[in-house]
């Protein structure tokens, strides 16, 4: 014999009919369900601001805001879009699902509701929702351990955060689609998360590297790599991790790559990530000026070492930037 299923998670109901709001209710906590249940538009956005809520269901025909709005509010805003939304509807119009999917819902119900239906809905559309928050679990956690290697080393306090913003400037600059402007936000925060298997000695060491010491810090962009792999969402980020110390001529690592065959986003991510070194200030060198820092990066250009038409859009992205807080860091 089968225990009964235990169901979890807290759905926002919105109707201002208040037979239909009870009998929802009923329904969805005889499942085991936690309901928060609101009377009208104002009430179920401030609901979705303040509490966990995990599934809505929102009534389309209530004093304004309508369901409509409140689903297309919620979808617009990045803490709440993963929110689960079923509307519900009176009419079975073509029109009304139109405006329903524009506005961004999972899943439409016609009133009467149909208990079995609106069950199979909710369990599957939850189910969907505790993968996406296991996703996002795990992007948390694999930013907070960047976050870590940071804090081991004052020097390089708000480092990630600066190559996140710069780097996404230059792919918006550069017109890159969203995809590979988010790859970069992470790749920014998350490119040296290889370290972590870097001993702190070698890591921290306050001069040059010796040969032996070199290739065990080189090894960071493969531990990076290996360390994101399983996570799919993170597969625009894989390029960035492996190859931020490829150079144009070939002499970088961990694959020897030349010119175009460094990916761009890594080759944007390598220029952010040379310039923030330089200008902030490290154990055994002061900051650099910006203009001291670009000098150098030109001459490296001209050694064939970086993407020059990249570090021309980055300048362009430094001198319309606001100053960035001064901070210190360092790169490997
Ligand atoms: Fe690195």
């Amino acid at each position: 014999m089968f225990a009964p299923e235990i169901h979890e998670g807290t759905i926002l109901v919105a109707d201002d009919n208040e037979a239909d709001r009870e009998l929802l209710s009923n329904l969805l906590s005889t499942e085991g369900y936690e309901v928060v249940c609101v009377a009208d538009g104002q009430q179920a956005l401030g609901k979705v601001a303040s509490d966990s809520i995990d599934l809505a269901v929102l009534d389309v025909v209530m004093p304004r805001p309508t369901g409509f709005e409140i689903c297309q509010a919620i979808k617009s805003k990045a803490e709440t879009r993963l929110i689960p939304v079923i509307l519900l509807t009176a009419l079975n119009s073509d029109a009304d699902r139109i405006r329903g999917i524009m506005s961004g819902a999972d899943d439409f119900l016609s009133k009467p509701v149909n208990k079995h239906e609106l069950l199979a809905r909710v369990h599957s559309l939850l189910r969907l929702k505790q993968f996406t928050d296991e996703l996002d679990n795990a992007e948390t956690v694999l930013s907070s351990l960047a976050v870590s290697i940071e804090a081991k080393d004052p020097y390089t306090e708000g480092h990630c955060d600066r190559l996140s913003k710069y780097s996404d400037a230059v792919g918006e600059k550069l017109g890159l689609p969203e995809d590979l402007r988010v790859a970069l936000r992470r790749g920014g925060l998350v490119h040296d998360i290889g370290k972590l298997g870097v001993p702190e000695h070698i890591l921290l060491k306050p001069g040059p590297l010796t040969p032996e010491e070199r290739k065990i810090m080189e090894q960071h962009t493969l531990m990076g790599e290996r360390i994101c792999a399983p996570l799919r969402s993170f597969r625009n980020v894989l390029p960035i991790i492996r190859h931020h110390h490829e150079k144009r001529d070939g002499s970088g690592y961990p694959d020897r790559l030349r010119g175009e065959q460094i990916p761009l986003t890594a080759r944007i991510l390598q220029i952010a990530d040379i310039y923030d070194a330089l200008t902030t200030e490290r154990p055994y060198k002061k900051a650099l000026s910006t203009q001291e820092a670009f000098a150098i990066m030109r001459e490296e250009v001209k050694r064939g070492w970086w993407d020059g038409s990249i570090l021309d859009e980055f300048e362009a992205v430094v001198h319309g930037y606001e100053p960035v807080q001064p901070g210190r860091s360092g790169t490997q």
